[in-house]
């Protein structure tokens, strides 16, 4: 990290880093260490998830748009989080939470069981090579773990730039259960609550597709 990146870890990480228990690894969530929403936001409103939000653009821009709805951001690169910090403070932002961690032990030991209205993951591959694709987020055992998150008629958002990881996901979430298509046709509409990240639009400057998904959880029987 640069020094001003150091210098915001260390101000600002007691005000926006959720601290939890690890497992062996140092990103790694123990098993039996949930948190209590309630308890962290000091108030009862719908939460936001964002997993892998990079340098936090999308992220800080959403709470600072909407006060009345939490976000949480779930990212293992702690450069990128300080520079959420940094300009999640510059923008007074008090409803944004960052937590350094592998998004899938956060969605299955840190967020209680339905208590998240929607989920962000947009443009997660940044390997995007084929021996790389074992690799991606997104599979059946993700979807499983989104769904336990994710409150009935919450959304799961995703895009990328890659279309064999696009078709990817969507053959992943048309399959998995407990889970609707929130759009017609073959991609959904783009997603008008993301700000243009550095991904995004260099994605977009070599020529490729951006292609958004949505989907819906079903409620639970
Ligand atoms: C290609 S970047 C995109 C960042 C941001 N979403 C954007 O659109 O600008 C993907 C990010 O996901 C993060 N990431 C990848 N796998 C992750 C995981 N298992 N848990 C948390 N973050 C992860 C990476 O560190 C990286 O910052």
């Amino acid at each position: 990290m640069s020094e001003a990146q150091e210098r915001a870890w260390i101000e600002l990480a007691p005000q926006y880093v959720i601290e939890s228990p690890r497992d062996v690894a140092a990103t790694s969530i123990r098993p039996g260490s949930s948190i209590d929403p309630a308890q962290v936001w000091g108030r009862a409103a719908p939460l936001v998830v964002e997993i892998g939000s990079g340098q936090g653009h999308a992220i800080v821009h959403a709470a600072t748009a909407q006060p009345e709805t939490d976000f949480l951001a779930i990212e293992v690169f702690r450069a990128g989080l300080a520079r959420t910090m940094l300009d999640a403070d510059k923008a007074g932002a008090r409803n944004l939470r960052l937590v350094e961690a592998n998004a899938p032990e956060v969605l299955e030991h840190l967020l209680p069981e339905a208590s998240v209205n929607e989920l962000w993951v947009f443009f997660p591959d940044p390997w995007h090579k084929k021996k790389h694709t074992k690799r991606r987020l997104v599979t059946s055992a993700f979807a499983a773990l989104a769904s336990r998150a994710l409150v009935d008629g919450g959304m799961l958002r995703l895009a990328t730039d890659w279309e064999d990881y696009a078709l990817q996901m969507r053959d992943v979430m048309s399959a998995a259960a407990g889970f609707e298509a929130g759009f017609e046709g073959e991609w959904a509409p783009r997603f008008d609550g993301r700000v243009l990240t550095a991904f995004e639009r260099k994605g977009a400057r070599v020529g490729r597709d951006i292609r958004d998904l949505s989907y819906r959880r079903l409620p639970r029987s």
